[in-house]
């Protein structure tokens, strides 16, 4: 969330170049989040977006062996539509399609439907809407479905995903109602860490959850990387995006609308879930990252220490975000991805 101009463009071309670098470089997946509004301030940050699932298919035709997550606001799809857009990325890929399903949180977005996003029963409503999906993609019989959020007729879709029983499920809560959810729906929870020694006790909070329905998902949370030769020059272009350039305007935006739709009481208990702590030598920097993402910050040999203590905590995996994905993701590939190998943290890539 920076007005640094060389900030990503979200062109299509470039999202294309950065993929195709991903899938070369045996990253496993990509997930581009779903957008109706972007964040107003100076920079707007997702003010232009694709659609995801078009996007997914697209994305499918260029690429080998990359993971293609589709993010869907269940509100605005219905789960026989998405059915079928889901099993058609899963063809064209060759069985590389997965979903982020994502129940809302910014009502701006919704606007521009005509929809009111509804707190307390938004997590409900997904629900039922993820049973309908998943009951689909398995196949089977055609069926009806009578329940309190959709009635719906000769149930039945063809094709059936490669992917069996069906492509995987993210999802993405910190309200106690995200974490059920996922915890009974989805394969994989995403969370907003900001602080290493805090896992411990968010992972044990996630397992209450799974124990009750007798499942277990693995646990991702989010980063951002600026990995350069030397530390200096890394906190230098931290420091540059970050702080000087912020976006304060774009991330009060996004402080404020989540506030809106999930009171702090009612998330898992993060001592700052919106911020960037960056402490190396003492300096905490807040300001200019995107809000709950953690920052890896320093040479090769530093990104790859603080990813393996980020695995010894139990994380499951990470997203890694980059300000210009095409300048910066080639450098971390050559540097970065042969230590996480020799520590242990990945396997070379095909293997
Ligand atoms: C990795 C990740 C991806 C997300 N993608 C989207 C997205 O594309 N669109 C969206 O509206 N919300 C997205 N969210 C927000 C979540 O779906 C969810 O609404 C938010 O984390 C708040 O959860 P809660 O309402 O249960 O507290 C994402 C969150 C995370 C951590």
């Amino acid at each position: 969330m920076s007005l640094a101009p060389e900030r990503w463009k979200a062109n299509w071309d470039d999202i294309a170049a950065m993929t195709r670098i991903a899938d070369d470089a045996g990253i496993e997946f990509i997930l581009p989040v779903a957008k109706w509004r972007g964040y107003q301030g100076k920079a707007n940050v997702y003010g232009k977006s694709f659609e995801t699932l078009t996007h997914g298919a697209a994305l499918a035709a260029i690429t080998r062996r990359i993971a293609i997550f589709s993010t869907v606001h269940v509100a605005l799809v219905t789960p026989a539509f998405c059915a079928k857009a889901i099993a058609t990325i899963d063809h064209i890929s060759h069985g590389r399609a997965g979903l982020n399903i994502v129940c809302g949180w910014n009502q701006p977005e919704f606007d521009l439907h005509g929809l009111t996003i509804d707190p307390d029963t938004r997590y409900d409503h997904g629900q039922e809407w993820f049973d309908v999906w998943a009951k689909l993609l398995e196949g089977g019989p055609e069926f009806d479905w009578d329940g309190r959020f959709f009635k719906l007729k000769r149930l039945q879709t063809d094709p059936l995903p490669i992917q069996r029983p069906r492509p995987p499920a993210m999802s993405a809560g910190f309200s106690p109602r995200g974490r059920d959810f996922a915890a009974r729906c989805a394969d994989v929870l995403f969370l907003n860490v900001t602080e290493l020694d805090q896992v411990p006790a968010i992972l044990a909070d996630v397992k209450t959850q799974m124990d009750r329905y007798h499942r277990t998902i693995s646990v991702y949370t989010m980063g951002h990387v600026v990995c350069r030769p030397t530390r200096q020059e890394a906190e230098d272009y931290f420091h540059y995006f970050a702080e000087e350039m912020a976006d304060s305007a774009g991330q009060q935006y996004y402080r404020g609308h989540r506030g809106a739709t999930v009171p702090a009481e009612g998330e898992i208990r993060i001592a700052r879930p919106f911020e960037n702590r960056f402490t190396r030598q003492g300096r905490f920097r807040y300001d200019g990252a995107y809000p709950g993402v953690y920052p890896f910050v320093g040479t090769p040999d530093d990104i790859a220490t603080e990813m393996a203590a980020m695995s010894a905590t139990g994380l499951a995996g990470c997203t890694v975000a980059f300000v210009d994905y095409l300048k910066e993701i080639p450098y971390f590939v050559q540097e970065v991805l042969p230590r996480l190998e020799r520590l242990g943290l990945r396997l070379p890539v095909g293997a």
